[in-house]
């Protein structure tokens, strides 16, 4: 394959704005999500979860709800069809948070217990309300804080160089400071939800997930199945942030229609998602800085604790974020975990970044009041020539570039750097910057690129738009790569059947489905003699990026960002009010300015959201949930979201045949800190806390 860069003489479509290629469908409601597919023969089922933290199902008693309307089964531990219990997850590790009802133990609160299947999900419900099991309860814990016992380090979550004691004691400043951040949920506008059916043999399923072709292959392996057995589809996605694996709701949804012989529908409620689809990892972070007079680092100490469960193990690698961004002659960071009988945390949007930008994007701001200087100076002052702990070059590396043009346009100039001095009224006020980074990865990918007889082309690949307008990216590639107006290309996406092709996550999808389209395209382009028949079926091309993408060399690469906040702070309430935010981006060739503008502002909304709204509280004593819906989980509505601007610089990736990064996570990474940053400065007080709710800013 070809991985020369794109040249702009032939580039039409990439770099200009474009609406969403299925925008109609969906604003006419013709697109249909995994909860909404019809299907005149669905049955429908309703997950039970376990009220206890931790213990064993004593019994089922299912006999009363079976006489109920419309029920069809319930299923549980004691009737439900084996899975293969040797079953690994994409990371080639067993998992046994989707071993559902293969033996009685519940490991913590909202674990699938029963499934009820009726004729109708009203049905389905009341039955599922009215069924009562009994467990034998065991002691829980699932209390997380700082320093906790049974706080571990996993292997291979420490990294370092340099005597940290030593670079301390020999520094002329030194922060020492422990941030929090609370656990947070994805909350995606549509829940999660699957319909499947056995057709002829083939299991079809629907399912809202960020990769089809990921859930095929494990749906094939729980249930020991012929992998081509197994077809699953989700063109349309309301969000996902990471918590679109594959999930018990599908799981079981396979299990009833395998058991029923017909149709089933699973969908999981609001409030099911808080145990049921991942979270963030509360965090407890510790960063030491030490530095020279003029800000200079010699030591920067990052530690960062989380939770995982009894049932997995996954890490908020909340260290790693300074990994690539700031060096220092000593350097050392490290993540370590307590598994607590709760729930498995999953990614979440920038996972590890986020709460990990917070905690040490806020101790360099204080590094710069300490050593009186500015925020950006102290930035440009511990810029890195290579990867500091890697020693790697960078491929292309604006972070500079970013604060330069953030500060002009933000007015940074003419900032007053004294905090708690500019009174409006009852309010406060202040502003706040941060830098933002995110690894760019990218993964192979197949595509299949036909050439129509009619003159258009129908491109395959098993890609996911979670919401991001990927689909949209990938028909501006394709148009290019084909040198044909976007208008003549059919997105054909989400369908295992397309063959193997990553995820929509780690920011990295549109640029690996993009590298394996233009592979495709360029070489179906050359295929195609002008004048040249094409035969009724067509001409296909495939391709596989698989050792394009395993030959890069190493390099360190990342995406970059300046954040900026101004704030307001009523002294009569402690409510935070966000006055303006920018974003400037050195994040890769942009393919649509107008969705990547879009992912920009949500990434920062989120960061927002994260700073001043978001937080899942835990009970103590029932090891559930407080409030776990969207009344009880706050986010950041219209009215606490003012005019945010997000820009960009200048920086094609110089390995990507078309200079893309990636930009889905970048946007909430730095926000948080900017925001604390900008209340500091509002107010002379520093918030190490998440979220900065309005009693403790009092
Ligand atoms: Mo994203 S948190 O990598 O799905």
């Amino acid at each position: 394959m070809t991985t020369s860069t794109t040249t702009a003489a032939v580039t039409r479509a990439v770099g200009t704005a474009h609406t969403r290629v299925e925008g109609l469908a969906k604003v006419t409601g013709a697109a249909r999500y995994a909860g909404e597919v019809p299907d005149p023969e669905l049955a429908h089922g309703w997950m039970v979860l376990s009220t206890v933290a931790r213990g064993r199902v004593r019994a089922v008693e299912d006999a009363p709800v079976l006489g109920m309307p419309g029920v069809l089964t319930v299923l549980h531990h004691g009737n439900a069809p084996r899975l293969d219990g040797n079953y690994m997850n994409p990371f080639g590790l067993p998992d046994p948070v989707l071993q559902l009802f293969q033996h009685d133990r519940v490991p913590y609160a909202g674990w699938p217990v029963a499934l009820v299947v009726a004729e109708t999900p009203e049905q389905a419900r009341e039955a599922a309300e009215a069924l009562v099991v009994a467990y034998d309860e065991e002691p829980h814990d699932v209390a997380f804080f700082a320093g906790r016992p049974g706080m571990y380090t996993p292997e291979g979550s420490a990294q370092g160089k340099g005597d940290l004691e030593a670079e301390l004691a020999a520094s002329a400043v030194v922060v020492d400071a422990e941030y929090t951040t609370p656990e947070e949920h994805h909350s995606p506008m549509e829940p999660h939800a699957a319909t499947a059916r056995w057709d002829d043999g083939r299991l079809e399923v629907v399912d809202s997930n960020q990769g089809s072709r990921f859930v095929a292959d494990e749906l094939a392996q729980l249930f020991s199945l012929d992998p081509g057995s197994v077809r699953v589809r989700s063109e349309h996605i309301g969000g996902a942030f990471g918590s679109k694996g594959t999930r018990p709701h599908l799981v079981l949804a396979v299990m009833a229609a395998t058991v029923l012989h017909r149709p089933v529908r699973v969908v999981t409620t609001r409030r099911q998602m808080f145990s049921l689809v991942g979270y963030r990892s509360p965090t407890a972070q510790r960063v030491r800085l030490g530095a020279d007079a003029d800000g200079r680092l010699r030591a920067l100490d990052h530690q960062a604790e989380c939770l995982t469960s009894t049932v997995y193990e996954f890490i908020e690698r909340s260290a790693d974020y300074g990994r690539p961004v700031y060096d220092a002659d000593a350097h050392h960071t490290v993540n370590r975990a307590v598994r607590l009988d709760v729930p498995t945390p999953t990614w979440m949007r920038a996972p590890g970044e986020a709460p990990g930008s917070f905690a040490l994007e806020s101790a360099l701001d204080e590094l710069a009041e300490k050593c009186g200087i500015d925020p950006i100076a102290l930035r440009v002052r511990n810029e890195p020539a290579v990867g500091p702990l890697s020693g790697l070059p960078f491929s292309s590396r604006n972070l500079l570039a970013c604060f330069e043009e953030g500060a002009r346009r933000f007015g940074w100039a003419d900032r007053d750097p004294r905090p708690g001095v500019r009174r409006e009224g009852h309010r406060l006020l202040g502003t706040g910057t941060a830098a933002a980074a995110f690894p760019t990865l990218s993964a192979p990918s197949t595509a299949a690129v036909t050439a129509e007889a009619d003159g258009t082309f129908t491109v395959r690949i098993t890609a996911s738009n979670v919401g991001t307008g990927a689909r949209t990216a990938l028909t501006q590639v394709a148009a290019d790569a084909l040198e044909v107006a976007p208008e003549r290309i059919r997105m054909r996406i989400a369908d295992s059947d397309f063959g193997p092709a990553i995820i929509a996550g780690g920011s990295m999808g549109t640029r690996s489905w993009a590298w394996a389209i233009i592979a495709a395209a360029r070489e179906l382009h050359e295929k195609l003699v002008p004048g040249g028949g094409i035969p009724p079926e067509g001409i296909t091309v495939r391709s596989d990026t698989g050792a394009a993408i395993g030959a890069l060399t190493k390099k360190e690469r990342h995406t970059f960002g300046a954040q900026f906040a101004e704030v307001a702070v009523d002294i009569t309430t402690g409510e935070v009010r966000i006055r303006r935010m920018l974003g400037i981006f050195a994040a890769g060739r942009i393919v649509n300015p107008l969705t990547a503008r879009g992912q920009f502002i949500g990434g920062m909304t989120w960061g927002l959201s994260m700073a001043l709204h978001e937080e899942a509280i835990r009970d103590q004593a029932s090891g559930g949930h407080v409030g776990a819906d969207l009344a009880g989980y706050h986010f950041a509505a219209h009215a606490d979201v003012p005019a945010i601007e997000a820009d960009w610089v200048d920086d094609p990736d110089p390995d990507d045949p078309v200079g893309i990064k990636g930009i889905g996570e970048i946007g909430v990474v730095g926000a948080a800190a900017a925001i604390a940053n900008a209340v500091w400065h509002a107010t002379g007080v520093r918030h190490r806390n998440l979220p900065i709710r309005p009693d403790r800013v009092l």
